[in-house]
């Protein structure tokens, strides 16, 4: 897998935004049939290193290269067109227009020639349908509002429209934080998929259970530089949570509740180890909490 040559690849990418620095030095890749997860702390820069990938931003050093070839993208229409394509946690789909038009959003499938060009309807309703279909989605109308299908599957539609556009590089900011279980795992059994169809995927997360079992690897940015890349058999999946937004306040918080056990633990045996003749009641609540615990 080292050989490969990588789908999409930065080096040494800075971004600053007059006197703030976003980015400084980021050097990442990511193979075709790879799932890339980028961790960090909030404001580390990962928004900005997807949407300097996506073409939102320009890079202010750096270069950046799409299977092997120098990119610099004007906008994110160029980014697309050259076939990355990103989703994003609530500009992905406009909930009022209909499946099919959110599928295809403005590369409707046309009929017939010149001023009797006109968009073929029926055949764009079957392909948002099958597509839909070949993740396990059923979708009765594809007439209907995207607003009618429920979180996870809307998330879908967007992957699915990327896949089939031929995307090569898949980036998805937070595509699962506002799902439930359920929802959440169709989306990662889709990004298994993309995967397994040999996109690049990028994928961040702020959830250890969402990122551990789809990443073959992780990148960590602090404060908008790199602090590596590890493949993740080389990693646990307790380093990834204290590597991810907030890992390191869980764990403080850990550690806090630990010791506000241990000061609750010490002040019911010191009343229980009191002489109390006959109070036989005395250790039930301890019991409960040294075996509840
Ligand atoms: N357009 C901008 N102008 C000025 N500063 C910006 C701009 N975009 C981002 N920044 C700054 O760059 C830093 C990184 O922000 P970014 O949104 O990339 O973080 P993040 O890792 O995505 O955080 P979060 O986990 O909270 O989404 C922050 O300090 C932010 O204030
Ligand atoms: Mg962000």
């Amino acid at each position: 897998m080292t050989a490969q040559m990588p789908m999409i690849e930065m080096r040494n990418v800075s971004k600053h935004f007059g006197s703030v620095v976003a980015l400084k030095d980021i050097s990442m890749k990511v193979c075709s049939g790879e799932v890339m997860c980028l961790l960090g702390d909030n404001g580390a820069g990962k928004s900005t290193l997807i949407k300097t990938l996506s073409g939102v931003h320009q890079p202010t050093h750096g270069e950046m290269l799409l299977d092997g070839e120098p990119v610099r993208f004007k906008s994110p229409a160029y980014a697309l067109d050259a076939g990355i394509a990103t989703v994003f946690q609530d500009l992905a789909m406009i909930p009022l227009m209909s499946i099919t038009r959110n599928f295809f959003m403005g590369r409707e499938p046309t009929v017939g020639w010149g001023p009797f060009k006109r968009i073929n309807w029926k055949y764009a309703d079957r392909i948002a349908k099958q597509e839909m279909a070949k993740i396990g989605i059923d979708v009765r109308d594809p007439g209907q509002p995207v607003g009618t299908l429920s979180g996870g599957e809307r998330q879908c539609v967007a992957i699915a429209r990327a896949v089939y556009f031929g995307a090569k590089v898949l980036i998805l900011d937070e595509p699962t934080s506002a799902l439930g279980v359920k929802q959440a795992s169709v989306v990662l059994r889709y990004i298994a998929k993309a995967r397994a169809d040999g996109l690049a995927v990028i994928f961040i997360t702020h959830n250890v259970h969402h990122a551990y079992p789809v990443a073959d690897a992780f990148t960590l940015l602090k404060r908008g530089g790199s602090l590596g890349s590890f493949r993740k058999e080389d990693i646990s999946r307790e380093e990834v949570l204290n590597m991810m937004a907030g890992g390191a306040e869980l764990e403080s918080l850990d550690a806090e509740l630990a010791e506000f056990q241990r000061s609750d633990n010490e002040r019911k045996t010191s009343r229980v180890s009191k002489p109390t003749d006959g109070d036989v009641d005395a250790d039930m609540p301890n019991a409960r909490l040294a075996g509840g615990y």
